[in-house]
């Protein structure tokens, strides 16, 4: 399975901090807001990873992500010429996808929880045809994609931004697609805001049957920190779940654990970053590896 973030927005909701720094860069407590989907992407064991970016911008990331061997995968990048919606991600990156199944992260959602890297992996694992999305309990579900189940829990209708919400069940940023996305992506019409919906596309599959649904519940924490409110929620949701001493996004430590880089390639990077808290929470990790060796 590839994997696609798509990191393209501006942040025009963010001005003026996006007018010099694009929105994916910002920092969401201790970590630029893309390694949030990285970390996600990463744990649910995608290597081969297309990161679509804004024009212009492809030096400030190649700085911060290299061509991801630092994280044991490999990342290449495209700029989004104009911004067309999210499900443009599937024809911007149609070459890349080739004949495989994808997953796509927007690059300003944030995950964690307990287990959800094993809830990543099943999905991974169980999508043989057709799409895996996720619904999540939010108070005001009006600016998202909400789905409706019935009382079975299976998904009846998913509505782009109601006004009158029939679940306060959103989905969120983090899609898995068989092949035919790319297909079904082509063929869908802009919306009257102009853009191509991932919503139709998961339409498409419902109508086709092939839509899964899977709930995540109140253990894990989601956010779309595209507004400075919900980029401050984040950064101290994030900060307080870290004094549990485990660190929320932290990509060497996803890559030593999936046995993609090597502890010295982790030691390298501890040592890179030895002032910072996250440099010493790798030399920890290190620490604990070779304890276990
Ligand atoms: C987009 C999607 C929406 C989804 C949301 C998650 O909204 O269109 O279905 O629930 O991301 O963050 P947008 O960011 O375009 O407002």
């Amino acid at each position: 399975m590839k994997g696609i973030i798509l990191a393209a927005g501006k942040g025009t909701r963010l001005h003026p901090i996006t007018l010099p720094v694009c929105k994916p860069l910002l920092p969401v407590y201790d970590k630029p807001l893309i390694y949030y989907s990285m970390a996600t992407l990463m744990q649910a064991g995608i290597r081969d990873i297309l990161i679509i970016i804004p024009p212009d911008e492809s030096k400030s990331f190649e700085n911060l992500l290299g061509d991801g061997s630092k994280y044991g995968v490999s990342i290449s990048y495209k700029e989004q010429l104009v911004q067309r919606g999210i499900a443009d991600a599937f024809i911007v990156g149609r070459d890349f996808i080739g004949d495989d199944s994808v997953c796509l992260a927007l690059g300003d959602n944030i995950f964690f929880g307990p287990n959800f890297r094993q809830k990543l992996r099943t999905a991974v694992k169980t999508l043989a045809e057709g799409a895996i999305i996720f619904g999540y309990y939010v108070n005001d579900p009006r600016p998202f994609g909400v789905v409706e189940f019935d009382d079975d829990g299976k998904a009846l209708s998913i509505e782009e931004k109601p006004s009158n919400p029939k679940s306060n069940y959103i989905v969120p940023g983090l899609y898995f697609y068989d092949n035919s996305v790319v297909d079904i992506a082509t063929g869908i019409k802009p919306s009257a805001r102009g853009e191509l919906e991932i919503t139709s596309v998961n339409n498409e599959y419902l109508n086709r049957e092939q839509l899964h649904v899977i709930t995540l519940g109140k253990e894990y924490s989601w956010f779309d920190a595209g507004t400075a409110d919900s980029l401050y929620n984040a950064a101290g949701e994030i900060r307080s779940a870290q004094r549990s001493g485990k660190m929320i996004g932290c990509l060497e430590e996803i890559a030593v654990h999936n046995r993609w880089i090597t502890l010295d390639q982790l030691e390298d990077a501890a040592n890179s970053m030895k002032k910072t808290r996250y440099g010493q929470y790798l030399t920890g990790v290190l620490n604990d590896l070779k304890d276990e060796v």
